[in-house]
């Protein structure tokens, strides 16, 4: 399997798009020079990648941000004190500091929410965590 120079233990999404962080629209700040700032002054990508996206498209739950790991994607919205955003810093600090994935901020909990309309059902894809990206075709069961 290949690999990347850029492998960390997660990536963090902050929205800013046509409604995450829109003051103008209502929607509260998302501090993307903050964000950066701190990224860059502690080299934070090392463990948790940060990038700020365009529409991520649940927007009636902005602001939004995803958290990929390598199990999975998780979803998060109606993120808009200052508090939200230094808790997720201060995770990342923290998982840099154990070099390791750590629970998501406390804060965020009840933040999280389903993204996908098929998220409660059986996936649509069942790949044993220890086979390649590509799966042999006996390892992966396709729904219907
Ligand atoms: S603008 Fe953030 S989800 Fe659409």
């Amino acid at each position: 399997m290949n690999e990347t120079n850029r492998a960390a233990l997660a990536q963090v999404v902050f929205c800013r798009g046509c409604c995450c962080g829109r003051e103008d629209r209502g929607f509260p700040a998302v501090p993307v020079e903050q964000l950066k700032a701190v990224w860059k002054a502690e080299r934070l990508n090392s463990a948790v990648q940060l990038t700020i996206s365009g529409c991520l498209g649940p927007c009636d739950r902005a602001n939004v941000a995803l958290i990929l790991t390598p199990s999975g994607l998780e979803w998060y919205g109606d993120l808009g004190e200052p508090a939200d955003f230094e808790a997720a810093i201060e995770w990342v600090r923290a998982c840099r500091a154990a070099n390791q994935l750590l629970p998501r901020p406390a804060e965020w909990e009840s933040r999280r929410f389903v993204r996908f309309a098929d998220e409660s059902n059986e996936p649509a894809c069942v790949v044993s965590r220890d086979d390649d990206w590509f799966p042999e075709p006996a390892t992966a069961i396709r729904k219907g």
